[in-house]
């Protein structure tokens, strides 16, 4: 039976985006269904219906290309939606909006692809009839009921790109670098990338630093020979005595924390503590990490979570999202997905094996 599927995408931009939709529109076209890519996330059902219709030719071209040729918005949850009313913002649920223009473009199902965030919506859709299915995205990693989400890959790529590159001029500078990469809540980026580019620290949100530790490893280092460290730490890291680091508060930003400068703080608190005549610099990678083109590894990985997604709605999978377990893709229920997130076992294997390469994690 023919179908029209309907395919978002929302939160945070992330390399591979593009892929997914490709895999759609192109498991979809063999099967002769119509597919409507709704613009800028669920801001496109909210007001206005906003999509495009998208066939072969439109997704021709854009596996290689990052970002989302969707657009998408990490702030437009129907749930909690900002609406200005008399010079004013207030967050209000205009859900059934988005119900209503679901069924008035003529969906008979919505492929969500996100992040934790974008799949608890989804999840409420679904409650309120929508018959939907995920799709795991985030560079962060940090999405439970799959072994990784797509996006990942390509940003441990480009940060042990870049700390291969800082290494360099940290050397022949003797500095410390420190380097703020993303990871609001799980350090996974900080902790593979640190260990694939050969950090010499490495502070990640699942274990609350200790900067005396930090100093204590820039100084032992520098005694051995070493007249340079590589700091790497996760937007997310926390000292033992401290908060997370903030730009602005979710009540300054429509409800959404938005990190950043940890990395500057913890060039601050070395400074303070390292007796060494050491000059140190901060770098912060931002959002370089979830631009441009995807892997090899997460071009075919988003290929096939396009692909299984359209066969989730073959057989009725609702509710369900598409997650890789080992090799294999399997269907996962998004309960199971949202709600807790993926994060490091400061216990684990992971952390050991940084350890016993003499990388210094901040305990
Ligand atoms: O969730 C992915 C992520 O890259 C986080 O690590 C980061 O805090 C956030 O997105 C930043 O999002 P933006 O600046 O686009 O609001």
């Amino acid at each position: 039976m023919s179908k029209t599927i309907a395919i978002l995408t929302g939160g945070g931009d992330c390399p591979g985006l593009n892929a997914v939709i490709r895999g759609v529109v192109r498991a979809a076209s063999r099967r002769d269904w119509r597919v409507l890519g709704i613009r800028d996330g669920f801001d496109g059902l909210v007001g206005e219906p906003r999509w495009i219709e998208l066939d072969k030719k439109a997704v021709s071209g854009i596996l290689q290309r990052g970002g989302t040729i969707l657009g998408t918005s990490n702030r437009g949850n129907p749930f909690s939606y900002p609406v200005e009313q008399d010079g004013k913002t207030e967050l209000r649920d205009v859900s059934q909006t988005v119900v209503d223009n679901f069924r008035k473009i003529g969906a008979d199902a919505l492929i969500a692809v996100g992040g934790d965030g974008t799949l608890k919506i989804a999840r409420q859709l679904g409650r309120l009839g929508i018959p939907v299915v995920g799709v795991p995205k985030t560079i962060d990693n940090d999405l439970k009921g799959t072994d990784v989400t797509f996006g990942y890959n390509t940003a441990v790529g480009i940060v042990t790109e870049a700390l291969d590159r800082l290494h360099s001029t940290a050397e022949s500078h003797h500095r410390v670098m420190v380097v703020e990469v993303m990871g609001r809540d799980a350090g996974w980026i900080a902790l593979e990338s640190g260990i694939a580019g050969s950090a010499d620290v490495i502070l990640i949100p699942e274990i609350p630093y200790r900067i005396d530790k930090v100093c204590a490893a820039i100084r032992r280092r520098s005694e051995s020979g070493h007249l340079f460290s590589i700091v790497v730490v996760a937007e997310g890291a926390t000292s033992a005595s401290g908060d997370k680091v903030v730009q602005l508060t979710a009540d300054q930003n429509l409800g959404v924390e938005r990190l950043g400068g940890v990395g500057h703080q913890v060039a601050r608190e070395i400074e303070t503590c390292l007796d060494l005549d050491m000059e140190l610099r901060t770098v912060v990678l931002g959002h370089v990490q979830r631009g441009g083109t995807p892997s090899p590894f997460d071009r075919i990985l988003s290929s096939r979570f396009g692909v299984k997604a359209v066969q989730l709605i073959e057989q009725g999978g609702f509710g369900k999202m598409v997650a890789l377990h080992g090799r294999k893709i399997a269907f996962v229920d998004i309960n199971d997905a949202v709600g807790q997130l993926n994060l490091i076992d400061p216990e684990g294997e992971l952390v050991e094996a940084a350890e016993e390469l003499g990388i210094m994690v901040g305990r």
